[in-house]
Formats: structure tokens, C-alpha cells, sequence
């Protein structure tokens, strides 16, 4: 899987020790009866992140999202949005709008009037909606649109209204849960973008919700995995993805190998792993300082490992395998190597030359090879 990776480089507001978040959730649990949905959150987001919730079905994001916008009273724990406490304060007064899922537009209603519905609610001024109304859906290029019902629009079509109607109350924060699960796949890699492009012009901070870790890592200044309840880790895509915190983001976050064994020694910055699994042991060049002895897990990814026919030189990590099985997903084919141990590995290679003729083929004789720099390893 590739991925693009929508990066700014110089926005890192969670890097600078004076930067006041502009949401914390401290301590934030909710239970269901006897079962904790949330559990124990602590968490801060900046002004004009564009940060998301990532996790498996059932894991509690939306719970997290609906406390946050005062659909669901936290059990223990406080949320602070600008600094003021909104435990007391209802959904409708909070800095916040919601998009929900299902969009929920008024099937009766034109583009228009959905959009101006809530500005009309609020009692503004006539003139001034038909200004935010044309505001808004041209940032969303959909003013041609205008006169349109809903269901005369392309599910992409009414996901932005329901964008535009959202932005059009100018929150400080607008939450989005899932807000493009219903679009199909090449619309939702655009939709991605654009919303993104469109997070960076208004500057508003957007918290969103999903469980596509390619979105994800696509739209987000940061995310956090959630599991049961839990956060995980919380990091830029960049973190999460080449440097996970446990075992379960790095299982969870694109492919993984890993391999269980034991620390043999520490030394010089290299720290060598004996794996039941693998013939020869493992350095790995930044592992922290973890006792000798210790139980780990050694992960590399698949694009970071090369399978070739020759030895590995010296200073490689080096592990002998047959190739059991080949998928070729046209830009890059996956490797399965079969290791001695009856362990398999994930090798990824890019399909450079413009051939059906793959270089390796079933039952080769190959080594993997990798560079000490380019294994983690994990010790929860
Ligand atoms: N009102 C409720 N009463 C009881 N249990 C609930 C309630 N709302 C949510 N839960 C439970 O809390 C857990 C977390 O739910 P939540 O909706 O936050 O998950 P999610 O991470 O958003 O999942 P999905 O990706 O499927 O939307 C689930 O096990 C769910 O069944
Ligand atoms: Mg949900």
C-alpha cells in the first residue's frame, strides 16, 4: 500500500512547551454500566491541528468525539476546551460542531437552505447568511449547486454541503466522525485531499474520526490509536508509523514483521536480539537501552528489508528463506519468504522494469537482508 503523507513540516505546535492546547481531555473515562467504552484519556490537541482518532470498530472513538461535543457526559475526568472547563456546558453552546456520519441533510431543503438553516437558527441578519452561504459553498466548490435537493447530488456532492454547513457556524473546532466511509475509494483519496486543503484555508481545528489508517495518515497532523478504550500512542504519522510504541500500532499500523526473542547484550549503541525463530541473531542500531535478558519484540517492516540471491555484506542483519509465494500487486509485489524455522516474512519490492518476468520466482533460494537503522524494537 502507498501512501501519501500530507506533511507541514513547520506546524508542530505539540513540540513547543509554551503552546496552550486549545482541547484536554484529563483523565477522561466513560462506562457503559460496567463497561468502560473510554478509559482513562489524557490528551491535547492544538489550534489548527488537523487531528485524528484512529482505531478498530468498538474501540471508543466515537464515544471520545461525542464527549467532546457534550452528546455524552464523561463518567470520571474533565475536557477543556480554550481553557474553560465544559463538563456544565450544554452541546449547542460549546465552540464545536459535529458532522455525523450519516450527514443528515434535509432531504426538502435546497444546498442553500441547508446551509443557511442553522445561521437562520442563530438569527442572523439576512444579508449576512447570503454572504456566509455563498462563502462557504464556494470553498467547498459547490455554488453551482446551490438550487440543488439532496438527493440530486453525488455522495461526494452532499458530503460538502454537509462540510459547508458545518463551517458555515465557524466553530473553533469541528468534529468529524467518519465523514467520508461512504464515498468510493478514488472520491475518497480526492475528498481526502481536498478537505484537507480546505482545514488548512478556514484554519479550523478539525478532530476526526476514523478506522482507515491510510486516511489517517494521509489528512492528519496527528493521531491517535485508540484500543479498548485506551489511547495507545499519539504522534505524527511519521512517529507512529517508523517508530510505533508497542506492539499492537506497530501490528496495527501497515505491515509488520516481528520477531520474539530475548536481548543478548547491549553495547555501543547496538543492541543484539537472539529470535528462536531465526538462525543468526539480531543488531538492531536504536534501541534504546533495554537490561540483557529482557523479552522483546523485534519488528521490521516489509519495505525495509531487500530479498536478493547474494550473502548479505558485513553489518547487514541477515536471515535465509525459499520464496513460498508471490503476490504481485502491479506497482509492487509481496514477498513470502519461507525461513528454515517454517517462519514466514513479509518482504515488499517495487516492480521497477516494465515486465511481467518477475527476477525471483516460487521456491528461489533467497537471503533477506536489512540495515541495523531499520528495525524497532519493542518492549510492550
Ligand atoms: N449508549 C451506549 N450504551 C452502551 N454501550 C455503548 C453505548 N455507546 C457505545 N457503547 C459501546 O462502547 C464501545 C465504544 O463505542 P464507540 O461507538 O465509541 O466505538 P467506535 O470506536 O466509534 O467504533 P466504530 O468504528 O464501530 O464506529 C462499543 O463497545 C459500544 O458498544
Ligand atoms: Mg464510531
Amino acid at each position: 500500500m502507498t501512501q501519501t503523507v500530507a506533511q507541514r513540516p513547520t506546524f508542530s505546535p505539540w513540540t513547543d512547551p509554551e503552546s496552550v492546547p486549545l482541547i484536554r481531555f484529563e483523565g477522561v473515562s466513560k462506562r457503559f454500566g460496567d463497561f468502560v467504552a473510554v478509559d482513562q484519556v489524557d490528551l491535547s490537541i492544538h489550534a489548527g491541528e488537523f487531528f485524528s482518532l484512529l482505531g478498530a470498530s468498538g474501540c471508543g472513538k466515537t464515544t471520545l468525539l461525542r464527549m467532546l461535543a457534550g452528546f455524552e457526559t464523561p463518567t470520571s475526568g474533565r475536557i477543556f476546551i480554550d481553557g474553560t472547563d465544559v463538563s456544565a456546558i450544554p452541546p449547542y453552546e460549546r465552540p464545536v460542531n459535529m458532522m455525523f456520519q450519516s450527514y443528515a441533510l434535509f432531504p426538502h431543503m435546497t444546498v442553500e437552505q441547508n446551509v443557511a438553516f442553522g445561521l437562520k437558527q442563530d438569527g442572523l441578519p439576512k444579508a449576512q447568511i447570503r454572504e456566509k452561504v455563498r462563502d462557504v459553498l464556494d470553498l467547498v466548490q459547490m455554488s453551482r449547486f446551490g438550487g440543488r435537493k439532496p438527493h440530486q447530488l453525488s455522495g461526494g456532492q452532499r458530503q460538502r454541503v454537509a462540510l459547508a454547513r458545518c463551517l458555515a457556524k465557524e466553530p473553533k473546532v469541528l468534529l468529524l466522525d467518519e465523514p467520508l466511509a461512504a464515498l468510493d475509494r478514488q472520491l475518497r483519496e480526492r475528498t481526502q485531499l481536498e478537505l484537507v486543503g480546505i482545514q488548512e484555508r478556514v484554519g479550523i481545528t478539525f478532530v476526526m474520526v476514523t478506522h482507515d489508517q491510510g486516511e489517517a495518515m494521509t489528512m492528519s497532523s496527528r493521531i491517535a490509536v485508540m484500543n479498548s478504550g485506551c489511547l495507545e500512542q499519539v504522534g505524527t504519522p511519521v512517529e507512529i508509523y517508523e517508530y510505533p510504541g508497542t506492539r499492537f500500532v506497530a501490528d496495527f499500523i501497515g505491515a509488520a514483521n516481528m520477531f520474539e526473542g530475548v536481548v543478548a547484550s547491549d553495547s555501543d549503541d547496538l543492541l543484539v536480539v537472539t529470535c528462536p525463530e531465526l538462525e543468526s541473531d539480531l543488531t538492531i542500531s536504536h534501541g534504546g537501552s533495554v537490561p540483557v535478558g529482557a523479552p522483546v519484540t523485534v519488528m521490521v517492516r516489509p519495505e525495509k528489508m531487500v530479498v536478493q540471491r547474494d550473502r548479505p555484506s558485513e553489518g547487514m542483519n541477515g536471515v535465509k528463506g525459499i520464496v513460498a509465494d508471490i503476490a504481485y500487486l502491479g506497482d509492487v509485489s509481496i514477498y513470502h519468504i519461507s525461513l528454515p524455522s517454517g517462519r514466514r516474512v513479509e518482504v515488499l519490492r517495487t516492480n521497477l522494469r516494465h515486465t511481467g518476468e518477475q527476477e525471483l520466482t516460487w521456491e528461489d533460494e533467497v537471503h533477506l537482508a536489512w540495515h541495523p537503522a531499520n528495525a524497532m524494537v519493542l518492549t510492550r
